[in-house]
């Protein structure tokens, strides 16, 4: 079935039907992975441009792949060793990736709202794989799709995201993927690193809570998902001493125990190991963090494939 979606911005307006859509569809493409040869001709004839304008290693990988196991033809555009470099405006790059034919862009960009100005110059699919401070939400599926696979159902469930809220993507869009399907948010941070009015972000009002102290956040939790501290988009003053923040805040073993037995621990990537997370956790037996990332490519399989019309 389509997803009756040209494109994939954020899972703001996404309903739990479609979410679930999204998440069913990639069980599928995981029985298409687990196969020995895993290329279906999906998207035989068709062109996947990767436009990343900011570094990137999983989301960029992943979406190659995925692109590769439809048997689409992928392209990857980088800023450096493009004509970006020479000075070409983000208009006229998509302009020249449209004449060239291309049927989908996946685009990564520092400005929030890029993807958006894509949707305008082009007439093919455009997919936010993050767009600065705003939205990431092929991330929000695989952690949705990920979350889902150890937890079951989602209602009810308690789930902490804890760290740099005010500059993550990953956090933004998981609010609305993780409330819509039902679950509690705790957003959980110095004061500074929260923006207000988070708790107002979901529409179902009450599932999105702020809590500052660590330990009354992960007690009693489902997940606990720690976020890198961003320090390229780290303004001063915001965040004094990383060593401050990791004791107060970094999701270790003795504050981890406070948590449900059966905690899983998550990370989007790239990690600080040692600020927001301890290794003992990130390699530890509740962590989850390789299965996000394996989660990432059978995500990106059936986003391209619902996009593409679900045949
Ligand atoms: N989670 C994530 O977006 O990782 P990358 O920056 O490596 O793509």
């Amino acid at each position: 079935m389509p997803l009756h979606r040209k494109h994939l911005l954020d899972l703001d307006d996404f309903s739990r039907d479609e979410i679930t859509q999204v998440l069913d569809t990639a069980e599928s493409m995981s029985e298409i992975l687990d196969r020995p040869i895993s290329r279906v001709p999906t998207l035989r004839g068709k062109t996947i441009v990767n436009i990343f304008f900011e570094a990137s290693t999983r989301t960029r990988v992943s979406f190659e792949l995925a692109g590769k196991y439809l048997s689409a033809d992928v392209i990857n555009v980088q800023a450096s060793g493009s004509s970006v470099q020479k000075g070409e405006s983000l208009v006229d790059t998509l302009r020249t990736i449209q004449a060239l034919g291309a049927d989908m862009v996946v685009m990564r960009h520092s400005k929030s709202g890029a993807p958006y100005l894509a949707v305008e110059e082009l007439e093919c699919s455009v997919i936010n794989a993050g767009d600065g401070w705003h939205a990431h939400p092929s991330q929000a599926l695989l952690d949705l799709f990920t979350v889902r696979r150890k937890l079951g159902d989602l209602e009810g469930k308690k789930l902490v995201i804890v760290g740099d809220i005010i500059h993550s993507r990953v956090a933004r869009s998981n609010i609305w993927g993780f409330t819509r399907m039902g679950a509690r948010v705790v957003l959980c941070g110095p004061a500074t690193l929260l923006p207000q009015g988070f708790e107002k972000m979901s529409d179902a009002n009450g599932l999105v809570s702020i809590e500052l102290d660590a330990d009354k956040a992960i007690d009693g939790a489902d997940m606990v998902m720690a976020l890198r501290i961003q320090k390229e988009r780290m303004e001063g003053g915001l965040l004094p001493d990383l060593r401050e923040y990791s004791a107060l805040y970094g999701v270790n073993r003795k504050r981890l125990a406070n948590a449900k037995p059966a905690v899983i621990v998550m990370h989007p990537g790239p990690m600080n190991q040692g600020v927001e997370i301890s290794p003992e956790v990130a390699y530890g037996p509740n962590s989850i963090i390789e299965e996000q990332v394996a989660s990432g490519l059978a995500i990106r399989m059936s986003i391209f494939y619902l996009l593409a019309g679900g045949r």
